[in-house]
């Protein structure tokens, strides 16, 4: 099957199990409801939660134990996207092609939307750890979920990211930013996706290389895309970075070595998953898909 027409169905695949775990709009409370899912069911590439499905499969899971994480992992991504929208972070009105949810629904119910998405995404792991047949592996996929979405991990990188504005110029904070603000979730759902799916420590340590790969091409790939792309086609506003006087790769490199740097990475990533010896078409023409992505 050509790869656009796969991942087209593997995205409507990933969507049907996460809008599974979605809550009911329900209760005096419905309003925060309602902006959780309006920002979750926006649209988006569905990356994460795909990385998480298709790692697991790769190494023989079954994937009904991946499910929730596939969902939490959805959620807390979500709402990294609503909090990095809100005026005083990047000031952004559009996302997946819709209103941002401040935009929407106000701030105060944004930053609720996005404090009750990370919260939920614990609710939906904590019951899966319950009716696991192997809770304690997925506790150890919690640990993960929740080390890497922390201040070690995505939080810690978006402080970066925003303490850094007007100050930065070298490499190792960029990195750093890079690492963490992105990679973090990314590395974090390959390597649930891996643990569930049974890698064993060894397989575990290619998945982070891996991952520590994929994580930073993703970011120089959406910082370009920020500047060569359309707001139409990227759904949400190009050239924000440079409305926040953001230091990002194409400022220290240039638009053709970020570029370049892009592809360097995304082939090492493609090398190391050859290297497991495993069935890995479909992971690597989706890391290929990456680097010409247009949103
Ligand atoms: C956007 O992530 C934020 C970054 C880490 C660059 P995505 O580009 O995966 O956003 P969606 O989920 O497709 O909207
Ligand atoms: C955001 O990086 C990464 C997150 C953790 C949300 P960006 O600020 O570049 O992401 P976009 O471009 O708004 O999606
Ligand atoms: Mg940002
Ligand atoms: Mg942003
Ligand atoms: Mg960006």
């Amino acid at each position: 099957m050509e790869f656009k027409v796969l991942l087209s169905e593997k995205i409507k695949e990933v969507e049907e199990i996460i809008y599974d775990y979605l809550p009911e709009e329900e209760g005096k409370q419905a309003l925060v409801m309602e902006a959780m899912n309006y920002s979750v069911r926006a649209g988006g590439k569905r990356l994460r939660p795909l990385f998480i499905m298709e790692f697991s499969r790769l190494f023989g899971g079954n994937i009904d134990e991946a499910k929730p994480f596939m969902a939490a992992m959805e959620c807390i991504h979500t709402y990294s996207l609503v909090h990095d929208d809100l005026p005083e972070m990047d000031n952004d009105e559009l996302r997946r092609g819709m209103p941002t949810t401040h935009i929407k629904y106000g701030q105060a119910v944004a930053v609720l939307a996005g404090d009750a998405l990370l919260n939920y995404a614990y609710e939906i792991v904590a019951g899966a750890i319950i009716n696991s047949s192997y809770p304690y592996k997925s506790a150890i996929a919690f640990d993960i979920l929740s080390r890497y979405a922390g201040i070690y991990g995505m939080i810690g990188g978006q402080t970066v990211d925003v303490m850094s504005v007007n100050g930065i110029n070298d490499k190792e904070t960029l990195d750093f930013i890079y690492e963490l603000k992105t990679g973090a979730l990314i590395k974090a759902s390959m390597m649930i996706g891996a643990l569930l799916g049974g890698a064993d420590e060894e397989q575990l340590l290619v998945v982070e290389s891996i991952a520590d790969k994929v994580g930073m091409a993703f970011q120089i790939q959406d910082d370009i895309l920020d500047v060569t792309s359309s707001t139409d086609e990227l759904g949400k506003p190009v050239l924000s970075d440079d409305k926040n006087n953001k230091f990002t790769y194409v400022s220290l490199l240039g638009l053709e070595d970020a570029g370049e740097y892009v592809s360097v990475l995304s082939e090492a990533a493609i090398k190391d998953l050859r290297e497991l010896g495993m069935e890995s078409e479909f992971l690597e023409e989706l890391i290929n898909y990456l680097i010409n992505r247009k949103n």
